[in-house]
């Protein structure tokens, strides 16, 4: 925790980051804490995970050493559900940045969570919220990010290895903990000042889906559209092969990029 308070901003002074050697998952971990009433700004990262997870109920790979597994609480006052998205989207400008501080590599968005280098997906998001019954606004929420900071020495299981990348491509002494500190630094500062006003034409710039044509993949179906932008609501706007438009949450949706 020290290695990574020294990078802290004072926007981070009040943070409170405990650091794990392994959890079964960063995200659970704070979801608990949450429950018991801790305050805005903990931040609890494991060095591995025995049950890390991704979206849609997948696993998310955890090994040791090589990633960072981090989840952050935030309590932001009267935030309706549709919003908490725009955690996620700031979180993955965030990232960016940080990631491009750190190591100078170009780091792209694509819609909603997930941030990839070079064409290698380095890093996904899951932001799990609780809301109040009475008023529909959110309680709190836990921001996961999962990055894969080194590759890993034996290299990435099969079924990533076509599709995962790592941040710096040779072990750097204190990479990870200045990556965790920017991240929460960069994330901080769109958070808490007037810097978000302008955060989603940020997410727009990195977005590399826009422009492209995808496969739109609900629970069930699969179907063919041309991603046009993210809207202020950080929604992909799409326009089907019959013409028309539409605007997707990310809720249920998942995109691929068509080859
Ligand atoms: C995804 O790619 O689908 C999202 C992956 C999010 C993984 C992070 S790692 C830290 C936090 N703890 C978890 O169990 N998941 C998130």
């Amino acid at each position: 925790a020290q290695g990574i308070k020294k990078y802290l901003s004072d926007l981070c002074s009040d943070m409170e980051i405990q650091v794990y050697p392994e959890l079964v998952s960063t995200n659970t971990a704070v979801r608990e804490r949450a429950a018991d009433g801790a305050q805005e700004g903990l931040a609890i990262i494991a060095n591995s995970q025995s049950g890390g997870r991704g979206r849609f109920g997948r696993n998310f790979y955890s090994p040791s050493d090589t990633g960072l597994y981090m989840s952050l609480l935030v309590r932001p006052s009267h935030c309706p559900a549709k919003d908490a998205v725009k955690l996620t989207t700031l979180a993955a400008v965030a990232v960016c940045e940080a990631i491009e501080a750190v190591s100078g590599e170009k780091a792209e968005i694509k819609w909603v969570n997930d941030v990839y280098i070079a064409g290698k997906k380095v890093c996904g998001i899951l932001t799990e919220a609780s809301f109040s019954m009475e008023d529909g606004f959110l309680e709190y929420a836990v921001i996961g990010i999962g990055i894969n900071v080194f590759a890993p020495k034996e290299g990435f299981p099969n079924e990533l290895k076509d599709i995962a990348g790592a941040v710096f491509q040779t072990p750097r002494s204190d990479g990870k903990n200045h990556l965790a500190a920017e991240i929460l630094n960069r994330f901080m500062l769109y958070y808490k000042t007037d810097k978000k006003q302008n955060y989603v034409e940020n997410y727009r710039r990195r977005s590399f889906v826009i422009g492209k044509d995808i496969n739109v993949c609900h629970a069930d179906s699969i179907k063919k559209a041309h991603a046009l932008d993210v809207d202020e609501e950080c929604r992909l706007v799409v326009q089907y092969e019959n013409g028309e438009t539409d605007r997707l949450s990310s809720g249920e949706i998942s995109i691929r990029i068509q080859r």
